[in-house]
């Protein structure tokens, strides 16, 4: 559920008609919905109840300040990946026992901010990154507290580009391995061991695939308290898949998820930490367009818009579909005719949609695309020389750019042209 409907034959954010607030900002621009955040928030943190628990936002599917601040009020901690991120967290008021860091490739610089800064946990992917982390902070006087994330070997049925989970892939230490890094890292000066973490792949559309997973890890806390070492926090990952189209789908509800966390390792008395990004920040965001030809080609109609795969590159990235609406909610029974949606980018792949059923459509008109506040402004480029796309978010009847659009004199005023080459000219 969101808080993006047709009111008065107008699509609304909340309370705001989004043809309002692109007469002002211009197009294309993210529209985020606050309501959609905190409520999708909840349902993470209501399925865990009972259990000591923090939900961790995957700040990778969107990492604006305004976003983070306001998850952060609700009690969100954060899954970082990067220094930068772990910036962001902390400039949005996130502190930093509220803090994982996850990712493969963190850096000794990376450590060494968070270890000063504050952090509740790194999980660590390999034995090379955990002997780093033990130097660094040795080096500053401080136990790194860790969470090793093991690979479970298990199939998460989603997009390849977007699973993680199989031993084929590049994250986390083979489940079957993991006694011999434990005792490692129980021995390293700088390392203090907490808990495990696990993270199988995103848009997960079924349970089963968690279910296996978790009780790998559930058979691994008791097997590592068993060799001494004291398990008493399990990070379960994010994952949780969204519906990106109305009519079909239908993924698992946070719920059940929580149901099936509870059942799989509610009774090992840890605390239990959960990364989702996708479920909290995808259904709460859209990504306004506007129409500026409709072109006739061979046998087909192109709808061009103003946005392109630079603003939003999931559908060129992954073949993703993203339900795609007029601003203007076309009369019941109105005409539709199959459009390729594409933007002006200077290639094939900055396509949207082919063939895709649309209202009847005028240079001018504004759509919509769903389901675009998860993995859309974060993976912009200025690709073409397109700036990136501003963001705004709306609560109730209020609304604000929460991330302005460069000017093109900014944008070309990040180059610098060296002397020499000036010199030559
Ligand atoms: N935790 C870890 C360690 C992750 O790698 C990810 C996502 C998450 C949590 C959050 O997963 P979520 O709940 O959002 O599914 N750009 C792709 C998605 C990449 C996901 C990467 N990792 C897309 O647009 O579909």
């Amino acid at each position: 559920m969101d808080h993006f409907l047709y009111r008065e034959g107008v699509l609304h954010a909340e309370d705001v008609p989004v043809a309002e607030i692109a007469a002002q900002v211009g197009t294309p621009f993210y529209c985020y919905s606050a309501a959609t955040l905190t409520r999708h928030f909840r349902l993470f943190d209501e399925a865990l109840d009972g259990l000591d628990h923090l939900v961790c936002f995957a700040m990778k599917s969107n990492s604006n300040l305004a976003v983070l601040k306001l998850l952060a009020a609700e009690g969100a901690g954060m899954d970082v990946v990067s220094g930068g991120e772990y910036a962001r967290a902390r400039a949005a008021g996130v502190p930093g026992d509220r803090i994982v860091f996850s990712g493969v490739g963190k850096t000794r610089d990376e450590m060494r901010a968070a270890l000063e800064g504050g952090i509740r946990q790194f999980n660590v992917e390999s034995e090379p990154e955990m002997r780093a982390l033990s130097e660094v902070a040795a080096g500053m006087g401080q136990r790194a507290p860790i969470a090793i994330r093991v690979n479970p070997d298990v199939d998460a049925r989603t997009h390849a580009k977007i699973a993680t989970g199989k031993s084929e892939n590049k994250f986390g230490i083979p489940i079957a391995r993991a006694r011999e890094v434990y005792a490692e890292a129980a021995a390293l000066p700088g390392i203090e061991v907490v808990g495990i973490d696990v993270h199988i792949g995103s848009q997960l559309v079924e349970l089963e695939p968690f279910e296996l997973a978790y009780t790998k890890v559930a058979e691994l806390t008791r097997a590592l308290r068993d060799d001494g070492h004291d398990i008493r926090r399990l990070d379960l990952g994010g994952g949780l898949g969204i519906p990106y189209t109305r009519s079909n789908e239908a993924p698992p509800l946070p719920r059940d998820y929580g149901d099936l966390i509870k059942r799989t390792v509610g009774d090992l008395g840890c605390e239990v930490e959960i990364e989702p990004g996708r479920l909290i920040s995808g259904n709460a965001g859209i990504m306004v367009s506007k129409v500026i030809y409709v072109k006739s080609g061979e046998g087909r109609d192109f709808l061009i818009l103003d946005g392109a795969m630079n603003d939003l590159v999931r559908p060129s990235m992954y073949d993703a579909h993203h339900d795609i609406v007029p601003v203007i909610e076309p009369a019941a029974g109105a005409e539709q005719q199959p459009y390729d949606i594409v933007g002006p980018v200077c290639e094939t792949g900055d396509t949207f949609a082919r063939q895709r059923p649309m209202p009847v459509l005028q240079p001018d008109d504004l759509v919509a695309f769903r389901s675009a506040g998860a993995y859309g402004a974060v993976m912009a480029s200025e690709y073409n020389s397109r700036p990136l796309i501003p963001e705004v978010l709306v609560q109730g009847d209020k609304w604000a750019v929460i991330r302005s659009r460069p000017s093109f004199e900014e944008m070309i005023g990040r180059d610098q042209v060296p002397d020499w080459l000036e010199a030559d000219a």
